[in-house]
């Protein structure tokens, strides 16, 4: 195990959560943008229309400052802040992914250097080959997307995986095609709605009206592909995951899943019909509402995978509570039941490694720390409190609390209690304290 970052209030896990929501902004926005420009970039050259030139670069120097300075910085404060938040789970990623990432910086490398290449060589190549550079960029910008997402959905069903530890079972699971073809019509429409933003400030006349316009219709037809492809992805999902989202999808997670597609295909079609009407601010606020959506989704993704950093195998909290034969690992569960936690984390304070009457409270917080603190704050109030939440379960004393653990497991979406009966008793008695 390693040391445990906990952030009052939010959690380590919100604080990897925010910035992996900022970043969804400008990483969706990469793999798509560039279709869109490359596609009017070539009736630019081949039909001979010059007149859509000043939007096509303009387009590619958005691309450049939003996805490639705000996009990649998030990228990485995304690495530092996953691997202080759940070190283990990243360890155990890389351990069998680690082609995986190297080939997707292969792409990216392509993607940083190329988008620099693309945008300050309008002038300085002919015509064609700046073409085909714009082409390069797409493609190694999509090619990243396909890398990703085969990590992304072993993450929440890692097929056969949990029997072979084999590479490509656990990349071409049964979520990865579904989502992958998703992601891939879904992000026309992203595309299309930061397209109107650029052309929003581009001056009003027959060349705008085609990029709005083209835009509207670029963004409806992904809208109505990715419709499908979301209900052959939910198709895909194993049933425990359905249950953990029935159980944790709030109202709003909800009406933003629906609600966002609907009011953006609206927003489409106005722009197809009478591109002319094309605004800055309305654009912007277009923006908001996929944001909305796309935030909606990811969250959901999630939640859905709760208890897991990988199903089967690894719980949220760092602990191995499935064998993986393959790779010659075992769960900790059986080990930690009889050693105890507290005895044996290493990063446990001295103090607190054996229970007595006057350490109890806080070797209890120490526990609470190791095997909830990935989910839950300990403070009064924030993220999933657990003070607020033990007295919603109504249980006050340190006995009625150590026996609800035994049953925590019987939740969809949090991890059985590990540990002994000090362990136990000591997180019982830090529980009734705290909801006091
Ligand atoms: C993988 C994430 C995760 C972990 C780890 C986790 N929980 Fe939870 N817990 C949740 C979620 C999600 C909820 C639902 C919150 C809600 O309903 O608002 C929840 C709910 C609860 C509730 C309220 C249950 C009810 O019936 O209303 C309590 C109490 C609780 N957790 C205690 C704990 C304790 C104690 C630990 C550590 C031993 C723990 N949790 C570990 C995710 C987790």
């Amino acid at each position: 195990m390693y040391p445990i970052w906990e952030v009052p209030h939010l959690t380590a896990g919100m604080v990897l959560g925010l910035i992996a929501t900022f970043h969804i902004l400008p990483s969706h926005l990469s793999v798509s943008a560039m279709w869109l420009n490359v596609w009017l970039e070539r009736k630019a050259v081949l039909e001979g229309r010059p007149e859509l030139m000043p939007f096509v670069r303009r387009y590619a120097k958005f691309i450049l400052v939003f996805c490639y300075v705000f996009g990649s910085l998030s990228g990485v404060g995304i690495w530092f802040a996953a691997t202080a938040a759940s070190p283990r789970g990243i360890s155990a990623l890389i351990h069998n992914f680690v082609w995986g990432w190297a080939t997707e910086w292969v792409f990216f490398l392509i993607e940083v250097s190329g988008i620099f290449v693309y945008a300050y060589t309008f002038d300085k190549l002919d015509e064609r080959t700046h073409l085909r550079l714009g082409l390069v960029f797409a493609a190694a910008s999509w090619l990243t997307m396909v890398v990703i997402v085969g990590i992304l959905t072993f993450m929440m069903t890692p097929g056969a995986w949990n029997t072979t530890g084999a590479f490509f079972d656990g990349f071409f699971n049964q979520s990865y095609w579904p989502q992958l073809f998703f992601r891939t019509t879904s992000m026309f429409s992203i595309a299309a709605v930061y397209a109107v933003v650029v052309a929003a400030r581009e001056p009003a006349g027959p060349a705008r009206d085609f990029v709005v316009r083209a835009a509207g219709l670029w963004g409806l037809a992904g809208l109505a592909l990715a419709a499908p492809c979301l209900l052959w992805y939910r198709a895909s999902l194993p049933e425990a995951v359905r249950g953990t989202l029935d159980a944790l999808l709030t109202p709003g997670l909800k009406a933003a899943m629906l609600w966002a597609p609907v009011v953006t295909a609206l927003y489409f079609a106005g722009l197809a019909w009478r591109p002319r009407a094309a605004r800055f601010v309305p654009a912007l606020a277009a923006v908001a509402v996929l944001f909305a959506g796309i935030f909606a989704f990811e969250r959901a993704r999630e939640l859905g995978r709760k208890p897991w950093v990988l199903p089967g195998y690894m719980v949220s909290s760092g602990f191995v509570v499935g064998d993986l034969p393959a790779k010659g690992a075992a769960a900790q569960l059986p080990r930690l039941a009889s050693e105890g936690v507290l005895a044996s984390a290493p990063f446990v304070p001295a103090g607190l490694r054996t229970v007595t009457d006057l350490n109890r409270v806080e070797a209890g917080r120490m526990v609470a720390l190791l095997e909830c603190s990935a989910c839950h704050t300990l403070d009064k109030a924030g993220v999933r409190p657990l003070p607020a939440l033990v007295r919603r379960v109504g249980l006050s004393t340190p006995e009625d609390l150590a026996a609800w653990l035994d049953g925590l497991g019987a939740y969809p979406y949090m991890p059985p209690f590990i540990g002994n009966d000090a362990d136990k008793r000591a997180l019982a008695a830090f529980l009734a304290k705290a909801a006091e």
